[in-house]
């Protein structure tokens, strides 16, 4: 058996759209076996529990099977356990969390049974963006920590990731409004496609000045780095109250606050406390007629961590020298 626990993201951050994203402390476990039965069974536990069991429709599944059609590894029967705490469609990665750790374990799995390499970390992250159509939450969910990604027709994925600055929290605050149908899809349907060359600066220099702000640990620029008028603008109308909530954050004491992905959650980045933040963004939230519920959590420094498997429990990273 292998046991696989994957963390929460959040993409954006405001301007970074489809670039930037953070992996958050709230991790999914997988753990997945070969059971010796030629059947294929699913158990959910947490969010999810009675709509994810079927294979046809559980992404943990449909993403293991790529990586054993990739390996040319036929399991002996499947057993997929989840324990899901990441919420499903708010805006929190629950989709990147089910591919990258389906990927992971998968390739966990037949390292076990095979003795054999498997596929390394480009190649699993290749595989996570082609499923996921865009890098900035499997990136992090892969990888951990604060980062960059980009997409080279030649080279497929490139990204840089930093570790997210000492002391500073997430307060993730998620209204009950229901966004129609798939939701990134319709979350990304309501964007222009064209902007302003004006708008298009605007981000340009946001997102180059959180980047550099991570980089550097000026979490006093935050509030500035994180807006946006790329896709932020547009998507207010799927997530009555936003712009309410954002100046709550702001007020209450977040250094920075931005739609959660594709949303309809909100991100609020924090270095004191973090309750009267999360309390005035609920309230913004009932205000505007929606119930909300508010998480804090760290940000994660790691990603994907294999917790037994194929010798010792590993990151699934090698640290570089500069990883803290
Ligand atoms: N960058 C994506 C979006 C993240 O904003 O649509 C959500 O999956």
């Amino acid at each position: 058996m292998v046991r696989v626990s994957v963390p929460a993201t959040s993409a954006n951050l405001g301007p970074g759209f489809d670039t930037l994203g953070v992996a958050l402390e709230l991790r999914n476990v997988i753990e997945m076996d070969e059971t010796g039965i030629d059947d294929v069974v699913i158990e959910v536990e947490g969010a999810g529990a009675g709509a994810l069991e079927d294979p046809g429709r559980n992404m943990v599944y449909q993403a293991a099977r790529l990586v054993f059609q990739r390996l040319g590894y036929e399991p002996n029967g499947l057993l997929i356990r989840e324990k899901v705490a990441i919420p499903v469609a708010r805006g929190m990665g629950s989709s990147a969390a089910a591919i990258v750790g389906g990927l992971v374990a998968a390739n966990a799995l037949v390292q076990k049974r095979t003795g054999g390499p498997g596929l390394d970390r480009e190649e699993l992250l290749r595989m996570a963006v082609a499923i996921e159509g865009h890098p900035d939450n499997v990136t992090p969910a892969l990888l951990g920590g604060f980062t960059v990604s980009c997409m080279d027709p030649d080279r497929g994925p490139l990204y840089l990731r930093f570790p997210p600055p000492r002391g500073l929290r997430a307060v993730v605050v998620m209204p009950e409004v229901q966004i129609k149908g798939r939701k990134t899809e319709q979350s990304r349907g309501v964007l222009p496609a064209q902007v302003s060359l004006r708008d298009a600066v605007y981000n340009l220099n946001r997102t180059a000045l959180l980047v550099a702000a991570v980089a550097q640990g000026r979490t006093d620029l935050l509030r500035v780095a994180m807006q946006d008028r790329l896709h932020q603008p547009y998507r207010a109308a799927l997530v009555p109250g936003m712009r309410s909530v954002f100046e709550a954050a702001l007020s209450a004491g977040a250094l920075g606050v931005a739609l959660s992905g594709a949303g309809p959650s909100v991100i609020a980045l924090v270095a004191e406390s973090a309750e009267p933040v999360a309390l005035a963004m609920e309230a913004a939230f009932q205000w505007a007629g929606s119930n909300a519920r508010s998480l804090t959590m760290d940000l994660a420094r790691e990603g994907a961590r294999v917790l037994s498997g194929p010798g010792r429990e590993q990151d699934m990273l090698d640290r570089p020298p500069h990883w803290g």
